[in-house]
């Protein structure tokens, strides 16, 4: 399993970090074996596993929950947890019980949180605690109702100051690493080279110091929204679809099952049952 200080010297090397998300063992398992660097457990689970419109309804027990899932399905990952919505925002005792459950009960190496100058209070309280924490800046989900829709962030020059001296802020209160989600290339590339720790994109160009996609949207399984800065590298839907009209034909045509899928008894046994 690789550690923070492997990813600010990933960087420091120029080496691309891969982050996927992964929300259960299976999809876990496999992104382990793809090799990805880390693995986060994002609220984005709200959207693409639980049906949600939006991650505002995601809770702290829908994280912890899918958390131990990855964890049992990818033992050797650096696994990041999402805080959910409003989790982080209470009193210390309040936001610590909830870092709590996710790293002691379901095993989480490292928090993730929305955000800039409101949380860097929060981000500093939780490394001096020992939690490893990844700020998230740029559109911020969790904050769409306020933002006014999922848009892209920072093109005036004056949004993305202010972004540059978020990133700063929590780069100081001890944040290992960033995701910057939807800006310009050109701030995604400013932001990766203003700061020592790596800065982990998603839409923000190929500068940035490593790459987040949602599992979902990378292989084509049941996301119905693609944003523009998804790449889809399989398309498994089709297969799913055609797998399961097979099977439901040939249960209705008595074509499944087939011998092979079946279990027998001896002769003699059958005819103590008949008899
Ligand atoms: O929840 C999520 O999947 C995320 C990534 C898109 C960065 O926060
Ligand atoms: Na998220």
């Amino acid at each position: 399993m690789k550690t923070t200080a492997q990813f600010k010297k990933m960087k420091q090397d120029g080496k691309p970090i891969a982050m996927l998300t992964a929300y259960d063992a299976p999809s876990a398992r496999l992104a382990e074996r793809a090799d990805v660097d880390l693995i986060l457990v994002g609220d984005s689970v709200g959207m693409v596993v639980l049906g949600y419109d939006s991650t505002i309804p995601v809770t702290v027990d829908d994280m912890a929950l899918h958390t131990k899932a990855v964890k049992r399905g990818a033992r050797d990952t650096f696994v990041v947890t999402d805080l959910p919505f409003f989790s982080y925002h209470g009193d210390f005792s309040e936001t610590s019980g909830h870092v709590k459950r996710l790293l002691q009960e379901a095993g989480a190496d490292a928090v993730k949180l929305e955000g800039g100058q409101e949380v860097t209070d929060t981000v500093e309280k939780l490394v001096q605690a020992g939690v490893p924490v990844m700020g998230h800046l740029g559109l911020t989900p969790q904050s769409v109702g306020v933002l006014g829709g999922y848009k892209v962030q920072g093109k005036e020059a004056s949004e993305a100051e202010k972004l540059v001296t978020e990133a700063k802020a929590l780069e100081a209160a001890g944040a290992f690493a960033l995701v910057l989600e939807c800006v310009p290339k050109q701030l995604g590339a400013l932001v990766a080279d203003r700061l020592d720790i790596p800065i982990i994109g998603i839409g923000a160009g190929a500068e940035t110091d490593g790459q987040v996609l949602v599992y979902h949207d990378v292989i084509g399984y049941g996301s119905e929204h693609t944003p523009k800065f998804v790449k889809q590298y399989a398309n498994i839907s089709p297969h799913i679809e055609v797998g399961l009209e097979n099977y439901v034909s040939d249960v209705k045509s008595r074509a499944f099952p087939e011998a092979a899928n079946t279990f027998t008894m001896k002769a003699e046994q059958l005819d103590g049952l008949y008899g």
